[in-house]
């Protein structure tokens, strides 16, 4: 018999504390992963970095012990524009709708920021990704060829992709359909 338990999601600021959990996500998420050195820059740095907990909907909230970390962004504010630097979901959890809800979680934080435009560069084989951008509504900007290293020597190009946030914004605050 499967009993579905009900999931409750909590959304809020990566620490330092929660990189050992995150790394163990982002080792099996890319092949050239970023290395926890690089997440602890960019906690030093001010990037706005969020991750996504699930929890079973019985458990206590304060248990930590039953809470897991299912999806991060990191993102870096420049001027009227953020750059989205790491969208990852954990392998087990992917096509439950986490990347679009911090993808949407980014437009409620940037705009009233006047941070209008998004920015990210994805590799041009990966189509799961570049997929979840172009329904969102990014459009493709440009290509920066041989962007990313590669397995096999060569190197990898990156679709440069744009969000215009205001639209988004409506998007992202219409009433779900009756
Ligand atoms: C790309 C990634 C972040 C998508 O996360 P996700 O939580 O599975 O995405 P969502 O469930 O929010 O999907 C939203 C929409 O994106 C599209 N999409 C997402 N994954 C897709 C896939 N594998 N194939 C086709 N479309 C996909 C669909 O339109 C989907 O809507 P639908 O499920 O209603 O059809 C996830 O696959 C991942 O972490 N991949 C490895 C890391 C990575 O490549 N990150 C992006 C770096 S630029």
């Amino acid at each position: 018999m499967t009993l579905e338990t009900p999931v409750a999601l909590e959304l809020r600021p990566l620490q330092i504390v929660d990189l050992d959990e995150l790394m163990a996500i982002e080792a099996c998420s890319y092949p050239f992963p970023w290395s926890r050195g690089n997440f602890v820059d960019s906690l030093s740095s001010g990037y706005r970095a969020q991750g996504l907990w699930q929890r079973s909907g019985d458990a206590p909230a304060p248990d930590a012990a039953l809470r897991m970390l299912v999806a991060y962004s990191w993102a870096m504010e420049g001027v009227e524009e953020l750059h989205l630097l790491n969208l990852t979901v954990h392998p087990e959890h992917r096509r439950a709708g986490h990347a679009r809800l911090l993808l949407n979680d980014l437009v409620r934080w940037a705009v009233p920021r006047a941070l209008w435009w998004m920015w990210l560069e994805v590799r041009a084989s990966n189509a799961a990704a570049r997929r979840l951008y172009e329904a969102y509504g990014f459009e493709e900007a440009g290509l920066r060829r041989g962007y990313y290293p590669n397995v096999r020597s060569s190197r990898e190009d990156a679709v440069l992709m744009r969000l215009d946030m205001r639209k988004a914004w409506e998007r992202v605050h219409e009433p779900e359909p009756a």
